[in-house]
């Protein structure tokens, strides 16, 4: 029986899953070290404490829920429940076992998993792949257009040397014109086809450039502020590609906001920071962050493909830009937004990834 007491234990202690135990009154009685370790504090000091200030969520339906299941003995499973620890915000899926024996004090098992780093690597492959289909439909798009265009256009030509009327040409000037419209868009869409020119760089030099342009851009302002890390070491980039990924996501956020609205750029460094599947040792995140409207809920999951735009005179072809930009990093570019704060976050590795 003692040995048996004492497996248990080593696998309670030894769980990847925080397992809290609850006596009648929903409080505490024990947690084991995958528990500390998610609230990152002791047991001394967890233990005592109510469930409520524990699995403390902005409703209070899991409380609740953690009560009805003690009552009605039904164990429940809650997926992604948006917890608070201190100010930080994380997401588990939550069970709870109840039990009915009178002789135990152990009234109620609950378990914590965390999942936020699965659904943002969920999240990801979701881009990446969006991004990867996106580039192919692309470029086969482009190659059946391209060819006949170009002969589209040469015909115009020939037709407009043979036309007896000069006031005709305007029409095949007409169809010359936007044939060369169509050509330029499909370039930009296909964005430059030369091998990146990789050279070191410091990316705050490159930020600092571009927040020249956008001061000539937009000599009235918004208010842009900057909370740098000076610690990121130089790395191996593409400058003209990060600037131009850059100046699409800045230009996006002073659409946004207007002028009188206030921008942040931040820069940090991540260690063992998994972008698509792959996982790096050192990450530099950029982000840029405003108090703009925010995108609506269901534009979100589309603001990176190609010609999605809610914007007057938006092309639609910048976010798609710089996704590619940073894709050819090895990089991905995140986005995250409610009315009053959004923040896209260009991740670059600032090693050669092979790890
Ligand atoms: N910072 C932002 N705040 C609000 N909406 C944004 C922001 N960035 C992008 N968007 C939305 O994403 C859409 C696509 O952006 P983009 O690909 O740059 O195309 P465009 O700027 O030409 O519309 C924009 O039309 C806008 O609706
Ligand atoms: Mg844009």
């Amino acid at each position: 029986m003692s040995h048996a007491v004492t497996l248990e234990k080593v696998i309670l202690e030894n769980l990847n899953t925080a397992v809290l135990l609850f006596d009648a009154n929903l409080h505490l009685i024990y947690i084991n070290p995958a528990g500390e370790m998610l609230f990152g504090l002791s047991a001394q000091h967890l233990i005592g404490l109510p469930a409520i200030k524990l699995i403390h969520c902005p409703d209070d339906s899991v409380e609740r829920r953690l009560r009805e299941a003690m009552d009605t003995l039904h164990p429940f499973i809650e997926r992604e429940v948006h917890m608070k620890l201190g100010d930080r915000a994380i997401t588990v899926h939550c069970t709870a076992l109840p039990f009915h024996h009178p002789a135990s004090e152990v009234k109620l098992l609950v378990e914590l998993h965390q999942v936020d780093r699965q659904l943002r690597i969920l999240r990801e492959e979701h881009l990446l792949a969006q991004h990867q289909a996106t580039q192919a439909l692309i470029r086969g798009l482009a190659h059946e257009i391209r060819n006949p265009l170009g002969g589209l256009r040469g015909a115009a030509q020939l037709l407009q040397q043979e036309l007896p009327e000069p006031s005709l040409r305007e029409y095949t000037q007409i169809i010359i014109d936007e044939a060369d419209r169509l050509q330029k868009l499909m370039d930009r869409m296909l964005g430059p086809n030369r091998m990146l020119r990789r050279q070191s760089i410091n990316i705050h030099h490159v930020l600092e450039y571009v927040l020249d342009l956008i001061q000539a851009e937009y000599p009235e302002g918004p208010e842009i502020t900057r909370d740098y890390d000076p610690s990121i070491p130089e790395f191996m980039a593409d400058s003209d590609r990060l600037i131009q990924a850059l100046l699409n996501l800045i230009r996006n956020a002073i659409s946004a906001t207007g002028t009188r609205g206030r921008i942040c750029l931040r820069t940090r460094v991540l260690r063992q920071f998994t972008i698509g599947n792959r996982k790096h040792r050192l990450v530099l995140c950029v982000e840029i962050e405003d108090d703009g409207p925010g995108i609506p809920k269901a534009l979100q999951e589309q603001i990176f493909f190609p010609m999605i735009s809610n914007r007057p005179g938006g092309t639609g072809l910048g976010l798609p830009i710089a996704q590619e930009m940073i894709h050819q990093h090895g990089g991905l570019i995140e986005c995250e937004s409610q009315p009053g704060c959004t923040r896209f976050f260009v991740y670059l590795p600032l090693d050669s990834g092979h790890e």
